[in-house]
């Protein structure tokens, strides 16, 4: 009896289709595959660790999500969850659709776990998703083996693409974690193809978040694990009391995730908004204004969730 293979891995298959797609963040110039690294006519020389192209040398200010997206590596993973989660996420922040996506090349700006790389490649899109930080294990560990995903590290601010490479750009919940978020956002804008579309959200300065403003610098300097650990007592403590005195409080002076998706989710969610340790927040006009200075045209307000904008490349 002969034994049937089963799909093969996607290092078995040969190079990743995609990898045609990056370009010396230096010179802009094609990289050459060349066994476990990407090299460039200009003599710079790019690893592939675990899969991974490496295009800085460690994660910079970002560990706290190195640790948060090794620890919730799926959590919100729609094909992990059962659900629509990510998707709806996707669609209310950025107003792009699989119409919208099928068939383009699309670039994930701080990709995290990849969550939106998955939903956008299941609506038919190449995506090649991006991030800082060692979440680039638990998304390489996520989409590795699929042909229309690349996972890379690299910054925002100095990214391995030659400009006009994506139909479409989407950021999500990064831009403000970088040191300048307007200085990010215009980093992107040159990697869009013209006709391209480009579809960010960033914190609004209203509400929770001016107030986690207030405690980042206290917060963001506590010891991932320690600060982990209590968000893990915290969560379930103020859950298991709703509606109490102590529970209203805590809402108030320290907000807290109360979203409908599970108490993992909710804790993941305390963790990420007072961890990192940028923690930017800007009004729909701004970010409207930093669009239309960029040279952008069909500026909007992209969905319902503040602040999220739309624009097009002419
Ligand atoms: C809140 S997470 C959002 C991840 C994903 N977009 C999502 O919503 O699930 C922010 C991500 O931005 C990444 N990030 C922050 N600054 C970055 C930079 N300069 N370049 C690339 N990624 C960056 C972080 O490492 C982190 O994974
Ligand atoms: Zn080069």
């Amino acid at each position: 009896m002969s034994a049937v293979p089963g799909p093969r891995r996607r290092d078995e298959r040969g190079p990743h289709p995609l990898l045609s797609v990056l370009a010396c963040p230096t010179c802009s110039g094609r990289l050459l595959l060349d066994r476990d690294a990407l090299r460039c006519a200009c003599g710079r020389r790019y690893p592939i660790v675990r899969g991974v192209p490496r295009f800085v040398p460690d994660d910079g200010y970002v560990g706290s999500f190195s640790f948060e997206w090794n620890t919730h590596n799926r959590t919100q993973l729609d094909s992990a969850r059962g659900d629509t989660m990510s998707r709806d996420t996707l669609v209310e922040k950025t107003g792009l659709d699989a119409q919208q996506l099928r068939g383009k090349l699309v670039l994930d700006a701080g990709t995290g776990t990849g969550r939106f790389s998955e939903v956008m490649a299941g609506m038919g899109a190449r995506v090649v998703g991006v991030d800082l930080s060692l979440a680039v294990e638990a998304a390489h560990g996520n989409l590795g083996h699929r042909d229309d995903v690349l996972i890379a590290q690299a910054d925002i601010g100095r990214l391995p693409f030659a400009p006009a490479t994506f139909d479409v750009i989407v950021s999500i919940g990064v831009l403000h974690h970088t040191p300048d978020t307007r200085r990010h956002f215009e980093a992107l804008v040159p990697l869009l193809k013209p006709g391209g579309t480009i579809a960010i959200w960033v914190y609004p300065d209203a509400g929770d978040y001016r107030i986690r403003n207030h405690w980042i610098p206290w917060t963001n300097k506590i010891p991932p694990r320690m600060f982990y650990e209590w968000c893990r007592w915290f969560v379930p403590f103020v859950h298991r009391r709703q509606g109490s005195r102590i529970q209203s409080l805590a809402a108030r002076l320290f907000p807290y995730s109360q979203q409908s998706y599970g108490i993992e989710n909710d804790i993941l969610d305390v963790f990420d908004g007072y961890s990192p340790r940028y923690h930017g927040i800007h009004s729909p006009a701004e970010v409207i204004g930093w669009f239309e200075a960029a040279g952008l045209v069909d500026v909007h307000e992209a969905g319902p969730v503040q602040t999220s904008v739309r624009g097009r490349k002419p």
